[in-house]
């Protein structure tokens, strides 16, 4: 059977979203299933930002008008204000683009679109782009397949008009060699959306120098890796735009699976980049109880002129040895210590999730990570119950009750969306250990078996130095938990994983 000049018996094909997807039997092109949730999640912030963008560029041709006297004059500027801002209106550039599929949604799905530049190295994949295009009906002024170097692509619109208002990087493994072009090919205000798939060398789970060497920042492998990794990605989107006197607002970042996905906007000012230092931190954490602290590079004080005045910051934040167990820190960064969200940016992204779940097949999964998210504290890194309760060897405090207890000493407290069971606190590291210490007492372990130079037993040691009060408190319970959503993913398809390079080798079975 063939539709037009395409002869579709020589093709599978795959349903994703709107878009209708060809891949060769012979299958050449890459294309992973299981990063569904990856296009969903990006067609939805991509949609979220736009509305903000335009509205802002509505807001400033709007200031402009009401400057204009003449009436008439007013007028008629104000008619083509509706005209220019309801016309087709930003543009996407999706760099390393494989078969097309993410591009083709973003065409079908995403309104007042005015192009997506569908771009990739291969000649096979620019093919599959052009052929799926065409198949889903989309003309080359929506999408225009591209065939080059992403970096050259991006170079190219430097010092030109032509920057894009969205930048997709969505590479095999690292997309740290692309950062550099892309934090200048983004236009001003525009959104930057990076995938990275190199979680292992992110995590610090092996070679952490090699992390280094890509992002410029040491991993820490031992509580909160997933959480660090987002931090030291930042750290490098803000360390390149920070060259061309530009800063970055993280949106939303996000730890899935195997990988991580982060959404920041992109803006030009040598004033907001001064503060950049004091967004930066490097992280401590205790070789012994995995206590944790950050220590900011820079300090901005305000004068009496009421102009910021930039210091190096003072420190360090923590003692060379271990407040809670007398134990060394690991020391990671810099990273991004600042802000991974826009709290009002999330919520209206999950408003447009619920309000379109038709248009997104991993609409549950959406609606639970930004719920989660949406209740994430904003302090950095966090605890997790298996390491608090593995230090001390001693039964599992319910989450309830550790939250109850953090609460009612007068501190804040979340899960991380980065994992079940994770805790995020804004509580100092030695009352975190007091109210370990009192669940202890109410949950004895047996000192026998602990080793003599354990954190264990140094913490122990000690007597509480607050009164710790369990008592159940309302917020220890978050709207997230006593609703039914897929919070965190718990059972991997048999897709699960990032796919290998595209090529001849591969199996049907992978499609
Ligand atoms: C992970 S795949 C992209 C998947 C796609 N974004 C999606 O959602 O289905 C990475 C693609 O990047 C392309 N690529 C690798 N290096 C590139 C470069 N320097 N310039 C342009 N494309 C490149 C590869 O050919 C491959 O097709
Ligand atoms: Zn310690």
């Amino acid at each position: 059977m063939a539709t037009g000049d395409i002869d579709i018996s020589l093709y599978n094909t795959v349903t994703e979203g709107k878009a209708t997807i060809l891949f060769p039997k012979q299958n050449e092109v890459f294309y992973n299933p299981v990063q569904e949730f990856n296009r969903d999640m990006s067609i939805a912030a991509i949609r979220t930002w736009s509305e903000i963008f335009l509205q802002e560029k509505r807001d400033r041709i709007e200031k402009k008008i009401q400057k204009v006297k003449d009436e008439e004059e007013r007028k008629k500027m104000e008619a083509s204000l509706n005209e220019h801002i309801n016309a087709k209106n930003f543009t996407i550039l999706e760099a390393l683009a494989a078969s097309g599929l993410r591009s083709v949604r973003y065409a079908k799905e995403i309104p007042n679109l005015r192009q997506v530049v569908t771009n990739d190295i291969e000649a096979e994949a620019v093919e599959s782009i052009k052929r799926n295009a065409k198949y889903n009906g989309i003309s080359e002024d929506l999408l225009l397949p591209n065939r080059g170097d992403a970096m050259q692509v991006m170079y190219s619109t430097v010092g030109t008009s032509k920057r894009y208002d969205v930048v997709d990087l969505d590479p095999y493994g690292s997309a740290a060699p692309f950062i550099d072009g892309a934090v200048q090919a983004v236009s001003e205000g525009g959104l930057l959306c990076v995938t990275c798939t190199d979680l292992a060398i992110l995590t610090g789970s092996m070679h952490p120098e090699t992390c280094f060497g890509k992002y410029g920042g040491m991993p820490l492998k031992g509580t909160f890796p997933h959480e660090m990794a987002l931090r030291l990605v930042l750290q490098q989107l803000q360390t390149s735009a920070g060259r061309y006197k530009r800063y970055i607002v993280p949106l939303v970042s996000c730890s899935i699976d195997f990988y991580l996905r982060v959404f920041v906007r992109v803006f030009t000012s040598a004033s907001e980049v001064k503060k950049a230092a004091s967004k930066m931190a490097i992280m401590y954490e205790c070789s012994g109880c995995h206590a944790f602290a950050t220590q900011p590079l820079g300090k901005i004080a305000m004068k009496e002129n009421g102009h910021e005045r930039h210091t190096p910051a003072t420190g360090p934040v923590v003692n060379e040895h271990c407040v809670n167990c007398g134990n060394t820190h690991h020391i990671g960064g810099p990273a991004w210590g600042s802000a991974l969200h826009e709290k009002s940016f999330v919520a209206k992204m999950l408003n447009h999730v619920k309000e379109n779940e038709k248009n997104y097949g991993t609409h549950q999964r959406m609606k639970g990570m930004l719920t989660v998210i949406g209740e994430e504290l904003d302090a950095p890194l966090y605890w997790t119950m298996s390491r608090l309760c593995g230090t001390l060897h001693c039964t599992s405090i319910p989450q309830v009750d550790l939250f109850s207890a953090i609460l009612n000493a007068g501190y804040k407290v979340s899960a991380s969306h980065c994992g079940p069971l994770t805790i995020k606190t804004d509580a100092p590291s030695h009352i975190v250990w007091d109210i370990l210490r009192a669940w202890v007492k109410k949950n004895p372990v047996t000192m026998a078996n602990i080793a003599q130079n354990s954190p264990a037993r140094v913490i122990l040691s000690k007597e509480p130095s607050i009164e710790v009060d369990f008592t159940r408190h309302p917020e220890a319970f978050p709207e997230s938990r006593s609703i039914q959503l897929v919070r965190y993913q718990v059972n991997p398809t048999p897709n699960w994983g990032p796919k290998a390079r595209a090529g001849t080798k591969r199996k049907a079975a992978d499609k």
